[in-house]
C-alpha cells in the first residue's frame, strides 16, 4: 500500500439488521457478530497509519429501536470497553467517546471516564466512539455554547471547529459507508464537508481488514481539490487561500 495521506477516517457501520435478517435471526444477532469487527478495524487503522478513526455506534435516532435492540447495543459497548482496554493501553490509542452519554448505564459511563482519562496523553490512533450522538445537535450546541461565552461577537469557521464536541480530530478525510447505502445520516455534518466518501455494499458484520485496507488504497489515489483547480495536499492553506481571495475580492469590488 502506498504512504496513507487519508488523516481522519470515519465509518458509518451500517447493516447489522439486514445481514442477520437474510440468515433468518433477530436484528441484535447482526449487531453482535458486527461488534467482533471493530477491533480488527481499529487494529488496521493503526497498522495503516491512520491518525484518527471515528466510528458511528449509535445515533440520536437509534433511541427509536425497540428497547431489547438498545440494550444489547448498550451491552456490547460494555463488552468492548472491558474486553479491548488492555490492547488499547498497549497500542497508546486515544480513546473517546462523543454524543450524549447521559442515558447509558452509570458503570459504562464509569468504564468510559476511566479509559477516557487513562488514555488521555497518549499519542496513537485517536479511537473515537459516537454513540447517541448527533450531526446538527452537535452543530447547534456548538453555535450556542460559542455565543454564551461570546455574546455580541461574530461566529467565525474556525471559533465553530473549535467548539465542538472533539476539536481536534478536525475534518474527515474519508467517509466510508457499509451496507449498501448513500447516505450520511446525520453523522459529523461539518467535519465531513471535504470528505471523499465511499459506500460499499459490504454489510458491517463482512467487513473485513482487508477491505478497509483497499478502500483506503483506492481512495488515497483520488485527486482532492477542495474546490481548487489543482490537487493540494493541506486542505487549511487552501481554505486559508479561499478565504484571502473573497477578501480581495470584495476589497476590489469597493474600489470600482
Ligand atoms: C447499523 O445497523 C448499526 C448500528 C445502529 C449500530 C452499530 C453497532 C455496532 C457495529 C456494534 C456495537 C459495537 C460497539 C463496540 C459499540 P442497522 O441495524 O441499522 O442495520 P440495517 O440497516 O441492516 O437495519
Amino acid at each position: 500500500m502506498s504512504e496513507n495521506k487519508l488523516r481522519h477516517v470515519a465509518i458509518i457501520m451500517d447493516g447489522n439488521g439486514r445481514w442477520a435478517t437474510v440468515r433468518s435471526r433477530p436484528r441484535v444477532w447482526g449487531h453482535i457478530r458486527g461488534s467482533t469487527v471493530v477491533a480488527d478495524i481499529v487494529e488496521e487503522a493503526d497498522a495503516c497509519g491512520v491518525q484518527a478513526l471515528t466510528l458511528y455506534a449509535f445515533s440520536t435516532e437509534n433511541w427509536c429501536r425497540p428497547q431489547t435492540e438498545v440494550k444489547v447495543l448498550f451491552a456490547l459497548l460494555k463488552k468492548f470497553l472491558l474486553k479491548e482496554r488492555p490492547r488499547l493501553i498497549k497500542n497508546q490509542v486515544r480513546f473517546r467517546m462523543m454524543g450524549d452519554l447521559s442515558h447509558l448505564p452509570k458503570d459504562t459511563q464509569n468504564l468510559i471516564q476511566s479509559l477516557e482519562n487513562e488514555t488521555q496523553n497518549f499519542k496513537g490512533l485517536k479511537l473515537t466512539f459516537a454513540f447517541s450522538y448527533g450531526g446538527r445537535d452537535e452543530i447547534v450546541s456548538a453555535v450556542n455554547n460559542w455565543v454564551e461565552k461570546n455574546p455580541g461577537q461574530k461566529l467565525t469557521v474556525e471559533a465553530l471547529q473549535n467548539s465542538l464536541l472533539v476539536p481536534d480530530l478536525g475534518d474527515v478525510d474519508l467517509l466510508i459507508r457499509t451496507g449498501g447505502d448513500q447516505r450520511i445520516s446525520n453523522f459529523m455534518l461539518w467535519q465531513v464537508a471535504y470528505a471523499e466518501l465511499f459506500f460499499t455494499h459490504t454489510k458491517w458484520p463482512d467487513f473485513t481488514a482487508e477491505e478497509f485496507r483497499s478502500i483506503l488504497d483506492k481512495t488515497g489515489k483520488r485527486e482532492r481539490r477542495f474546490g481548487s483547480v489543482c490537487a493540494e495536499d493541506n486542505l487549511k492553506q487552501t481554505i486559508q487561500k479561499a478565504h484571502q481571495n473573497k477578501f480581495q475580492l470584495f476589497n476590489q469590488s469597493e474600489v470600482h
